[in-house]
Formats: C-alpha cells, sequence, structure tokens
C-alpha cells in the first residue's frame, strides 16, 4: 500500500493544489536568485567601468593643465584673432607682453595695443593672412599699458576651420632684447674696429719713423764710420800688415751691417712704397721670386696709380700677406696679381693654382690673424675682401675697394 491510499480523491486533489503551488514558489524563488546574481554582476562590472572612467578623466585633466601650462607659459605669446583684429584668446606671455590682464584683454582690439608706425603694417599683415594661404611674417612695435614701447615679431596663420569667429592665430616674439644686444654688439665691434684702425695707423706710422731713423741715422753713421776706417786702412798700408788686415775686416764688418741695417727698415717699410702701390708691388713680387722661387706674374691696369698712403699701405700689405699664405700653405706653382682701377673701383685679385683653402683647418685655427687682417685692411679701407677657394682647385682672394673719381700723376 502507498502513502497515498488512505486520501479520499478531494484531499489527493487538495494535496496536489498544495504540491503545486508549493513547487511554484520554489521555482520562482531560485528565478529571483539568479536575477540578484546577475544583477549583481552588472553591478561590479559597471563599477569596474566607473572606476576606469574616472582614471581617464584624471589623465585629461592632468594632460589639460599641461597643454594650459604650455600654452600660457611658453616663450612667445600666442594669440587668436577675429577678422577685425578683435582678440578671442591670449596665453599669459603675450598678455604679459600687452601689459595687461588676460581676463581684460579679451574682446578688445589688437590695434589699441599697436605703436601709430605699427597701425598701418598691421592691417597689411591681416589682409594678407586671409588672403594668402601661408604663414605671415611682420615686425612690429607693441605699446604696453605702460607706454613701453617693444619690437614684436608677429608670424601669423589663418585658422582654416573656422569657429566662433576665430579666424587667425598668431605668434608674438619679442625681440626688444635681442635688439638692444645686437645694437650693443654692433657697437662694441665697431669700437674693436675702430681700435685695430687706430693699432694699424700707428704701427704703420711707428715702421715708417723707425725704418726712417734706422735709414739716415744708422745709416749716416755706417757711412762716416766706413769712410774713416779706409782713411785708417790708407793711413795703415805701410805701418803694419797686421792692422791693415783688421781694417779690411772692420770694413767687410761694416758693409754687412750697412746691407742688414737696409734689409731691416726695407722690412719695416719699403721706401719704394713712397714712389707708389704699383712700384712697391713691382719690388715685393720681384723679391719674392728672388727669394721663394714661385712663378709669380703681375699685371695692372694703370701704371701710375695714385692713392692715398693708407691705401697704397693697406693693398701692399694683403699683397704681402697673401704671398706669405701661398708660399706657407698653398703648395702652388703660380700666382696671379691683379690691380685694377676702373669704375670708381680698386679690385685686387691674389689668384694661386694651389691645394685650396681647407675650412676646416682654417676654422681651426682661431690662432691665425693672417687673412682676418686682410679682411680687417680691407674694411678699414672701405672696401670688402672674399675669399674664393675649392680643394685642389686653389684659392682666389679678392679685395674690392670703392675709390673716389680717378686720380692720375700729374706727369
Ligand atoms: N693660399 C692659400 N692656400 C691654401 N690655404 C691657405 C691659403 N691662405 C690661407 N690658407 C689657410 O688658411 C689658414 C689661415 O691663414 P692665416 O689667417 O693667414 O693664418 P696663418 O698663415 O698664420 O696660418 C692657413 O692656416 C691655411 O690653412
Ligand atoms: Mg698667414
Amino acid at each position: 500500500m502507498d502513502a497515498y491510499s488512505k486520501f479520499s480523491k478531494a484531499q489527493l486533489i487538495e494535496q496536489i493544489h498544495l504540491l503545486t503551488t508549493e513547487l511554484n514558489e520554489i521555482k520562482s524563488s531560485n528565478e529571483y536568485c539568479m536575477m540578484a546574481h546577475e544583477l549583481r554582476v552588472h553591478q561590479t562590472e559597471l563599477e569596474a567601468q566607473n572606476q576606469e572612467l574616472r582614471e581617464m578623466q584624471n589623465v585629461l585633466e592632468l594632460a589639460r593643465d599641461r597643454y594650459a601650462d604650455l600654452y600660457d607659459f611658453a616663450p612667445v605669446g600666442y594669440v587668436t584673432l577675429d577678422q577685425h583684429g578683435i582678440i578671442k584668446d591670449i596665453n599669459l606671455t603675450g598678455a604679459t607682453l600687452l601689459g595687461r590682464e588676460r581676463a581684460l584683454l579679451l574682446g578688445e582690439s589688437f590695434h589699441h595695443w599697436l605703436d601709430t608706425e605699427s597701425v598701418p603694417v598691421f592691417a597689411r599683415h591681416l589682409k594678407n593672412v586671409h588672403s594668402l594661404p601661408v604663414e605671415v611674417t611682420d615686425e612690429i612695435k607693441v605699446k604696453s599699458r605702460q607706454g613701453q614701447i617693444r619690437t614684436v615679431n608677429i608670424t601669423s596663420l589663418a585658422n582654416t576651420s573656422v569657429k566662433n569667429g576665430e579666424v587667425c592665430r598668431s605668434i608674438l616674439v619679442d625681440l626688444t632684447e635681442r635688439m638692444l644686444i645686437e645694437e650693443r654688439l654692433r657697437l662694441s665691434k665697431e669700437v674693436l674696429r675702430d681700435l685695430c684702425t687706430h693699432h694699424e695707423t700707428v704701427r704703420e706710422e711707428e715702421r715708417r719713423k723707425v725704418a726712417r731713423e734706422i735709414h739716415d741715422e744708422l745709416g749716416q753713421a755706417l757711412l762716416a764710420l766706413k769712410m774713416d776706417v779706409a782713411m785708417l786702412s790708407e793711413s795703415l798700408n805701410d805701418v803694419s800688415p797686421l792692422l791693415l788686415r783688421k781694417t779690411s775686416s772692420m770694413m767687410n764688418l761694416i758693409n754687412r751691417t750697412v746691407e742688414s741695417v737696409r734689409n731691416i727698415a726695407t722690412n719695416l717699410r719699403p721706401a719704394v712704397l713712397d714712389l707708389g702701390v704699383v712700384p712697391a708691388l713691382e719690388w715685393l713680387i720681384d723679391e719674392y721670386i728672388k727669394h721663394v722661387g714661385l712663378n709669380c706674374i703681375f699685371e695692372t691696369n694703370e701704371e701710375d696709380l695714385e692713392l692715398p698712403d693708407e691705401v697704397s699701405t693697406g693693398i701692399f700689405r694683403i699683397v704681402q700677406e697673401s704671398l706669405t699664405n701661398v708660399a706657407r700653405h698653398a703648395r702652388a706653382s703660380r700666382v696671379e696679381i691683379s690691380l685694377i682701377h676702373e669704375n670708381n673701383e680698386l679690385c685686387l685679385i691674389v689668384k694661386d693654382d694651389g691645394i685650396g683653402v681647407d675650412e676646416g683647418k682654417r676654422m681651426a685655427n682661431r690662432k691665425s690673424f693672417g687673412l682676418t687682417g686682410i679682411r680687417e685692411r680691407a674694411i678699414m679701407m672701405g672696401g670688402e675682401l672674399s675669399l674664393d677657394s675649392s680643394p685642389g682647385k686653389g684659392a682666389t682672394l679678392t679685395v674690392v675697394v670703392p675709390m673716389g673719381k680717378k686720380e692720375k700723376k700729374a706727369s
């Protein structure tokens, strides 16, 4: 007998109902459990996503702050303008340049900050920015609120994706300090050049004086000595052969001394320079061929060229230094020198067929002043130097000096 045999049919039906209800309750409670589980899973996922978003927001905020710093504290001013030159945005450097708080500058016209002479320049600048598809650069003067005038380089580019009426972005570079430094540098260079000119003039004058004194004083004294020794030698003729030999060697010594005095005086400043630059160069080249043995050719279009003394001396010294350089460095077989005076210009060319100037070597040798001296002399004469050289192709040194009216020696 089974367990349900003692129940009536109605009781059994009731039992079945009860069991069905219980079963349904159990089923729905299982569903709830599953739903709750799923909800918890969703909640955890959402929390993780939320955390990720928060972290991303932090990273973005940091990047934004960093870019804002880069924008604000850039060493140059950044300004965004509309087509009328109204300031839509400006960084702190730009605001400092104009001497006003950034907030007060927004909406102001950039024209207000221009020095009067720069107003048309800036108007043309804006016009060009809008009509040209490239960066436009100009130099303007801005007047800060405190009345300080600063020279500014403005470079602008039209903004192609126009938003809120922002049509161009400009970079403002304050040139004032740099220009001040450049001006100081220029002045100090000028002083240095004046000093150099003065130094050269004094040196040349000293050379001339010493050469003359050596020639006149020492030359005269040696001549007198020579005459005395000659007289002595004559009077000793039959008296003492020993003393006669002595006077003869004295005479030799005097002759050698006269020669070396002449050389010293000539090296200091050749007297031939007083006859003009052409005879002086001819003499110099003869000496060069004699002592260095290089094939040297000289040509000029004016034999009786008369130049101010400082120009003659300058040209002479330049050729002297150039020939020394050819002998020392060029390994050349031939030098051509030409001095041409035409069209109110004096053009000196010294050309060799040697190994050419090694620029690296030349730059590395900071203690060499030969070429620097040549350049300075050219500038002293109001002219300029150019050196044209390439490896294996020799060197050509050209000095061009502007001259006044063509002057000729009266014949
Ligand atoms: N005609 C030349 N040919 C080749 N190199 C030259 C010539 N002239 C000058 N240089 C190079 O330029 C350098 C600088 O010359 P310079 O200023 O006269 O100084 P320095 O003669 O005392 O070396 C030389 O050391 C040499 O390397
Ligand atoms: Mg030299």
